[in-house]
């Protein structure tokens, strides 16, 4: 018998998914396991262009300590059930299962030892497995949506569900569940889109403003022609912004800072709500030599009866062309005096700006080299459990296109990986 929820002379599905990244892939193995029938759609011709350029080309899959606390929303809580309840050891597990060999780099974060291809064909390979098929190179041309009132209260327990259709340049096509899982719109010249912000907005669904994230600072203009000639040192520091702090490289670029320190602040920098009434914080502060309580080592250099420069000395403890830049920034008058005839006050204020060095950068990189994209889907919007939409029945958002966005190291596959599998849970 023909299903009623269904029009004749369209192709029919259980489940579409649009976006064959990590979350779309994780969310298509779990629910075509649950035989659901189950079809991806993704305008690009090969699946999960991110992953293959992640970590460098290892791809950092997850962390071990992935926890609510590594992630930045408006509802910081939208994200412990999926976390919880998909964590990073079951990730791990399947790598394990598919004998990918991996390690662990710093703070919990897991490579492969070889190619993120590796990841990528774990996922297609368990896709064919379960089932689930993929159709690529599709254009979506445009999506509606039917509500419809069953007599009995369908798997999920509910009793209105919906039919979606979806146009593409060659197809129509239809299905019960829709999943959103377009990612967001860093690194447009792979396949990023604003297609998923697109169609919450269709759906009368809110979004948190989108900006770009884990891309690093540019220098004002001023600020290039004071530390351009930088570019190329990298240091162990403390960078603090909107009172979160990491302790991190930093990498001194042309244009900016870049490195794992720059690229953590600039998730910070516009404030933990994106979008918000509160004027986001604009200033970072560096802590230059976060082992050291520089002034008390100048002291003791002194006691032992240096006579070297504040600058030579600092050469000993910072890269040379910083040190040289920072005494010529901010220790004119006494750069050249041998330590004993420096006045300890100005050592003292000078040491102060070696640990809390305020830097109002220009702005962030930008998309074109951002690691992610904060902002998304109101979580509001989402049940967190499931990733449905609470007002349309039957669709569903997973992965980074939601306001869910992580720190660096692992924690953003984790969130794909998690918000896909609860989804595929129910889908
Ligand atoms: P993702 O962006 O992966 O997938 C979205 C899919 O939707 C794509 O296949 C795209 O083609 C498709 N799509 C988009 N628009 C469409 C449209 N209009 N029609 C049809 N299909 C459309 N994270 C981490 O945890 N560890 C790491 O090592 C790194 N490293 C890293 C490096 C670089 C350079 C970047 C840019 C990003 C990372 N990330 C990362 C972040 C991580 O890659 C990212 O958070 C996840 O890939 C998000 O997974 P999604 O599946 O949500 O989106």
């Amino acid at each position: 018998m023909n299903n009623p929820l269904l029009s004749p002379n369209s192709e029919r599905h259980d489940v579409i998914i649009i976006g064959a990244g990590g979350a779309g892939m994780m969310c298509a193995i779990h629910a075509a396991k649950r035989s659901r029938d189950t079809l991806l759609l993704d305008h690009s011709k090969k699946v999960g262009g991110k992953i293959l350029i992640s970590g460098g080309g290892r791809c950092n899959f997850t962390n071990r300590g992935a926890g609510p606390g590594q992630y930045v929303s408006q509802n910081p809580h939208f994200c412990k059930s999926a976390l919880s309840r998909y964590p990073s050891d079951s990730f791990v597990q399947m790598v394990e299962k598919h004998g990918i060999p991996y390690h662990e780099k710093k703070l919990g974060q897991l490579f492969c030892d070889h190619s993120a291809q590796a990841i990528v064909n774990l996922l297609q390979s368990e896709c064919a497995d379960a089932g689930a098929r993929f159709r690529l190179g599709s254009q979506i041309q445009g999506i509606s949506q039917e509500l419809l009132q069953t007599r009995q209260p369908g798997e999920n327990g509910k009793n209105r569900t919906s039919r979606f259709r979806i146009r593409t340049e060659d197809s129509l096509l239809e299905c019960e569940s829709l999943v959103i899982a377009t990612g967001g719109l860093s690194i447009p010249k792979i396949g990023a889109t604003g297609l998923g912000y697109q169609i919450a907005k269709q759906f009368g669904l809110n979004t948190v403003t989108t900006a770009p994230a884990l891309d690093g600072f540019t220098f004002t203009s001023e600020q290039k022609t004071l530390f351009a000639e930088l570019s190329g040192i990298s240091v162990d520091c403390m960078i603090t912004c909107n009172g979160v702090q990491f302790r991190e490289n930093l990498l001194f670029t042309h244009s900016g800072l870049s490195g794992p320190a720059a690229l953590q602040a600039s998730l910070h920098w516009g404030g933990t709500n994106p979008g918000s009434e509160v004027s986001p914080p604009k200033s970072i502060e560096i802590n230059l030599l976060p082992e050291i309580y520089s002034f008390q080592w100048f002291m003791t250099r002194k006691k032992e009866g240096s006579r070297a420069t504040v600058k030579n000395l600092l050469a000993e403890i910072l890269p040379r062309r910083l040190a040289d830049r920072l005494c010529e920034l901010y220790f004119q008058t006494q750069v050249q005096l041998p330590l004993p005839q420096v006045s300890e006050r100005t050592l003292e204020a000078f040491c102060q700006q070696l640990h809390q060095w305020i830097l109002i950068p220009s702005g962030t990189v930008g998309y074109n080299k951002a690691e992610v994209t904060r902002g998304g889907v109101d979580t509001n919007e989402l049940s967190s459990k499931t990733m449905e939409s609470k007002k349309i029945p039957g669709l569903y958002f997973i992965g980074e296109v939601v306001d869910v966005t992580g720190w660096l190291g692992g924690y953003n596959f984790q969130w794909a990986w998690a918000s896909g599998w609860a989804a595929g849970q129910v889908v």
